[in-house]
């Protein structure tokens, strides 16, 4: 297979570590993209290098943010090569019913988790159409799909998330360049288990599968979307999530 150059943002992160792991044991060189205000990058490059992925590149910006991406970006292009293959996946949540939510908190969500799709994949998309073969791969959330009590800003984040997939790969479906989102269900990563324990308990119960994803198999969707085989999905958002949005 040909060796694609990764970008995958919030890669420190549940399931960013499991994306970049998933793009790697694909063969890829895999850029990870990090906040700068994240303390301990050479600790996770050491706990990476001692599962076997000595190659990570580390590059640091802060996705709400155009001035830092394009730096990050840059960096990210020196230190690699020209980015093949973007994975928008940093995103935080800021969990309030709608009635105690501050105006701070619906803009960190919304600045974090979509106007960084904006500002980074505004560096590269140009450039993947011009080469003629890129993939840029969304991180959406079955959130965006279902809403969820507590999450009017991640919802609405989420839920763009899919609106610009589906733009942009309409955009770019003549050039080479797919354009798809992966909504995970609730996945076992510390922003998941962080939820008060009979939330969490009642909404695996909910749960067709009645469990949390693991990391991997989301990693497995976006290494599926990253695939050359995949090059005739596009605007396409791939649901992994138990059976949850079905009910
Ligand atoms: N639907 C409707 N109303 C609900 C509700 C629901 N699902 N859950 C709670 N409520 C109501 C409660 O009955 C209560 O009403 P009253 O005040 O009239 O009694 C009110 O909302 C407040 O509920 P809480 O006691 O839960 O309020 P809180 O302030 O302690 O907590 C919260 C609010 C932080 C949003 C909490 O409900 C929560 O964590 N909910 C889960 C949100 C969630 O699923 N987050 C996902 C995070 S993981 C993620 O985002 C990754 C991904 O992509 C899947």
């Amino acid at each position: 297979m040909t060796q694609r150059v990764a970008l995958v943002t919030g890669a420190m992160g549940g399931l960013g570590t499991a994306i970049c792991q998933a793009l790697a044991k694909k063969g890829h060189k895999v850029v990870a993209a990090y906040h700068p205000q994240f303390d301990k990058p050479e600790e996770w490059l050491k706990e990476q290098a001692a599962e076997g992925f000595k190659d990570f590149i580390p590059v640091a910006g802060d996705v709400s943010d155009l001035a830092s991406v394009e730096k990050m970006v840059a960096d990210a292009v020196e230190k690699a090569g020209p980015i093949d293959i973007l994975v928008n996946n940093a995103g935080i949540t800021r969990d309030k019913m709608f009635a105690k939510m501050e105006r701070e908190q619906w803009d960190a969500v919304i600045n974090t988790n979509l106007s960084s799709l904006f500002n980074v994949t505004k560096q590269v998309s140009a450039k993947m159409a011009e080469r003629g073969w890129g993939r840029i791969i969304n991180i959406s959330s079955v959130n965006g799909v279902k809403g969820q009590a507590g999450q009017t800003n991640y919802s609405a984040a989420k839920a763009g998330v899919i609106g610009f997939t589906k733009a942009l790969a309409q955009e770019l479906a003549a050039k080479g360049v797919t354009v798809n989102a992966v909504a995970p269900g609730y996945v076992a990563t510390k922003m998941v288990t962080a939820i008060r324990e009979d939330i969490l308990k009642s909404i695996v119960d909910s749960v067709p599968m009645k469990r949390l994803a693991k990391p991997e198999e989301i990693g497995f969707a976006v290494a599926f979307l990253a695939d050359d085989l995949s090059g005739f999905t596009t605007g396409a958002t791939l649901n992994v999530n138990g059976g949850l949005n079905y009910q």
